[in-house]
């Protein structure tokens, strides 16, 4: 006897479902269901995924000269009960008014998931030249400030099923961040994984967190710290800079390791070379980055161009705005410096909640950055935080998103 063709079985099933669906609607009691609201599954989802949070500022930590700790807790009055959850690794989406701009920016949760279910957040801000939301946070915010923050977002986190189980995190600067959060989550027994992180930094003076990590190196077998440092020498730490070679010593002798790397740019291309030679898979390789792009004139397949600036005419909330873009700016920049509010959270092409239709124009795109799908690219869609003008550009931004 032949065997029964289960993909035509399984069709005629599917043709089924819609009229079947539609007979047992037809046939129910007609009553009024609950509220969405009550079932608690949406309730849950609201928890861990609020579309944003109200927080202030509860407490101000002077970790060292330009460098502060902001306590965030939940803003009851301004309608947050409670913090979402989160991983070690994520980020905040910090909205900001600066004068006339509104702009957004991502600032890693400094804290341990563990700490968030008890109402706290912690965010850790270095002041950089000419770091104008860094900057603009050091100078006004104060306890009592209010601050409205995203979910927390990322996909820079610990995940058993991609990554090895042995983290070697290589930090630099404020880039120390995430993983004080990561460190703690493991000592906290919330991440079942083993960190190695090799913390670059000029001075021993300069490297944040010193004492708290130091003291969790030694509770805890599965964090370890090493000083790296570029300026001045110090005992028990590793002198230079972060190489192959020094990855390579503190590598687990299997092989089987991820690296998680959180810093400036200029780290990233010093380390990045230094990484090619280790030959690791792609998918144990994972960065952190917090777009501020520089004008990509460096990039080999920068076209150039003879003007300073464009015309950007951006489509927003049914009106059309025609701003000066510098060839020096991303598209968002421009558009955060005019005074438009445009949607972004990662600000490094990666989120995708910039997410924009190029109408017309020519754009250069870094290609590091540029995480477009191939759909968008056939349908001509930019993500303006890591796209910059090669002449007079429109751009429509998804109302929805703004
Ligand atoms: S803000 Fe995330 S891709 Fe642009």
């Amino acid at each position: 006897m032949a065997k029964p063709n289960l993909r035509s079985l399984d069709k005629m099933k599917f043709t089924k479902v819609i009229p079947t669906r539609n007979q047992k609607i037809s046939e129910a009691p007609a009553k009024v269901l609950p509220p969405l609201s009550s079932y608690k599954a949406n309730e849950i989802a609201a928890a861990l995924h609020p579309s944003c949070q109200y927080l202030k500022v509860a407490r101000v930590i002077d970790e060292m000269p330009d460098v502060k700790s902001f306590i965030l807790v939940p803003d009851a009055d301004s309608g947050t009960q409670s913090l979402a959850y989160f991983s070690a690794g994520n980020y905040l989406s910090i909205k900001l008014t600066i004068g006339s701009s509104v702009i957004t920016r991502p600032y890693s949760i400094s804290s341990s998931p563990k700490e968030s279910l008890a109402g706290e957040y912690m965010i850790t801000i270095k002041r950089t030249e000419g770091g104008l939301a860094s900057n603009f946070i050091l100078d006004s915010w104060q306890v009592g400030t209010k601050v409205t923050a995203s979910a927390p977002l990322g996909d820079f986190t610990y995940e058993p099923l991609r990554d090895a189980k042995q983290i070697i995190g290589l930090a630099g600067g404020s880039g120390i961040t995430p993983f004080r959060s990561l460190a703690k989550a493991i000592a906290d027994g919330d991440e079942d994984a083993y960190l190695t992180l090799l913390y670059g930094s000029c001075t021993k003076a300069e490297a944040i967190f010193q004492e708290e990590l130091e003291a969790l190196a030694n509770s805890c077998d599965r964090f370890r710290l090493v000083n790296v440092l570029s300026e001045q020498p110090a005992d028990a730490c590793e002198q230079g800079f972060i190489t192959a070679e020094l990855i390579g010593k503190y590598a687990p002798k299997s092989g089987e390791y991820s690296i998680f790397m959180c810093g400036p740019q200029a780290m990233y291309e010093f380390v990045d070379k230094e990484i090619a030679t280790l030959g690791l898979r792609n998918k144990f390789v994972r960065r952190e980055l917090f777009g501020e792009y520089r004008h990509p004139e460096k990039d080999k397949a920068y076209p150039g161009c003879k003007d300073s600036s464009f015309k950007l005419t951006v489509r927003i909330c049914g009106e059309a705005k025609v701003i000066s873009c510098s060839v020096d700016d991303t598209l968002l920049v421009a558009m955060e410096k005019n005074g438009i509010a445009a949607p972004a959270r990662c600000r490094s092409g990666v989120c995708g909640w910039c997410h924009s239709q190029l109408v017309s124009g020519d754009v250069y795109v870094p290609k590091s950055v540029d995480g477009r799908r191939m759909a968008d690219l056939q349908f001509g869609y930019i993500h303006p935080c890591c796209t910059f003008p090669l002449s007079d550009i429109t751009i429509d931004v998804p109302l929805f998103q703004a």
